[in-house]
């Protein structure tokens, strides 16, 4: 099996996520590799089974929030019967951003099995977190 990371970032908290969930996903066997979503590498899109985007949530801070610059994520390319687990990064408060993010990624054809909300300062044990629960809902037990 393979992966994509697929992220939106302003200042960089996603993007971290996305080389740690992409290190931890290949160390269990998952080969994944992360792209911006304004640089999606296709080649290995079209090689992917599993897609995981992730962005940042922008609002007033617990109101109002919406998944960052998500006019990008509804232009990433379609992922058409691909499964799919998503991410949001935040400060204090994620609201409904990760609902509106699984919107975005089902009307791309995603199937969507999942998602996670990432407090910016809790990157590395929420990344380790996320990806055994990726891990558990493509391998039953
Ligand atoms: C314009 C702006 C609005 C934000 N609004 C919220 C918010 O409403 N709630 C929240 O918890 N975090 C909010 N944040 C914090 C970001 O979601 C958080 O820092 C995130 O990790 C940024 O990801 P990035 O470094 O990949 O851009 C906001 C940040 C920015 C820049």
């Amino acid at each position: 099996m393979r992966g994509v990371v697929i992220y939106e970032s302003l200042t960089g908290n996603t993007a971290k996520a996305a080389r740690m969930i992409a290190d931890q996903l290949t160390a269990q066997g998952i080969a994944t590799t992360a792209s911006n979503v304004m640089q999606v590498d296709y080649q290995a899109l079209a090689d992917a089974d599993l897609v995981v985007v992730g962005t940042w949530t922008d609002g007033i801070v617990v109101f109002g929030q919406r998944p960052g610059r998500g006019h990008r994520l509804k232009r990433m390319p379609a992922i058409s019967g691909k499964k799919a687990v998503v991410y949001a990064t935040y400060a204090i408060d994620p609201g409904k951003v990760l609902d509106k993010l699984v919107e975005i990624v089902e009307a791309r054809g995603g199937e969507v099995l999942g998602g996670m909300t990432i407090r910016r300062d809790r990157l590395e044990e929420s990344t380790t977190d996320f990806v055994r629960r990726i891990i558990d809902v493509l391998e039953p037990a």
